[in-house]
């Protein structure tokens, strides 16, 4: 019979309960995955009920004040807690998103919270990115231009070449739309998802840049581009309204066209 071994953080237990809500009207349960890669223990999920009168309006105001006020270990990532940076992206009722733009007010029962899945676990919320941000290098994500820079002046566009990186230049990298795209789940190794393959239109749309025919080139592969199948999760889950989905298949289009 086939032996089945659970990889390292897979097994949930239950874990500490801590209630502050002072008998408040106006509480909230938080369920919240924890894994401590130091001390040996299994990943447990911690449950807060919270006063919801004494923390912002978000589900990331909610995960700060029980850091400040209730358990200080408690690890995720955020910044500019206005859904520009892309660092406390998690998965909050089982759709990622910005924990910083995610209302509390918009669940009505209580609320899970996990890092973002199919990623390996640094810390209780904070997903090791390094193959991400590998996969963002791999695209080239700068101008890539035959001619000098102008002295003194930006490089400039028509308003129409500018209107199609709309769409594009928003995406702010938090890895919600790779993260929830089975294709990136079972090949993340070598399937760049659509968080990198968007990024990668946004050059080759860029009516400024001239490397369009070797972002191409290096896109034509079997796994990098072509284990997209068209699942739409991304565009789904991505908590900017972007359609990294659209962007994947002009690629596709363009490729065809360069090679007819
Ligand atoms: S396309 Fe959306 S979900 Fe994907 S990385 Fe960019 S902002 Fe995040
Ligand atoms: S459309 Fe493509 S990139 Fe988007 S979730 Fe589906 S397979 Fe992944
Ligand atoms: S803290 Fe920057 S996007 Fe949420």
């Amino acid at each position: 019979m086939a032996e089945f071994t659970l990889p390292k953080n897979s097994k949930l237990t239950k874990g500490s309960e801590y209630d502050n809500s002072n008998g408040s009207k106006n509480s909230k349960t938080f369920f919240i995955y924890r894994w401590n890669p130091d001390d040996g223990n299994q990943p447990r999920i911690d449950k807060f009920t919270i006063d919801l009168d004494e923390c912002g309006p978000m589900v990331l105001d909610a995960i700060i004040y029980i850091k400040n006020e209730i358990d200080s270990s408690l690890t995720f990532r955020r910044s500019c807690r206005e859904g520009i940076c892309g660092s406390c992206a998690m998965n909050i009722d089982g759709t990622n998103t910005l924990a910083c733009t995610k209302s509390i007010k918009s669940m009505r029962k209580d609320v899970k919270i996990y890092p973002l899945p199919h990623m390996k676990v640094k810390k209780d919320l904070v997903p090791d990115m390094n193959k991400f941000y590998e996969q963002y290098a791999s695209i080239k994500p700068w101008l890539n231009s035959d001619t000098e820079a102008p002295l003194n002046k930006e490089r400039l566009q028509s308003k129409e070449d500018r209107e199609k990186l709309d769409g594009l230049y928003e995406c702010i990298l938090c890895a919600c739309c790779s993260t929830s795209c089975p294709s990136y789940w079972w090949n993340g190794d070598k399937y760049l998802g659509p968080a990198a393959l968007m990024q990668s239109y946004r050059w080759i749309a860029d009516s400024r840049d001239d490397a369009t025919d070797e972002r191409l080139d290096e896109l034509n592969d079997s796994f990098k581009l072509y284990r997209c199948h068209t699942i739409m999760n991304c565009a789904k889950t991505c908590p900017k309204g972007l359609n990294p989905a659209k962007a994947i298949s002009e690629i596709k289009k363009l490729i065809v066209t360069k090679d007819t």
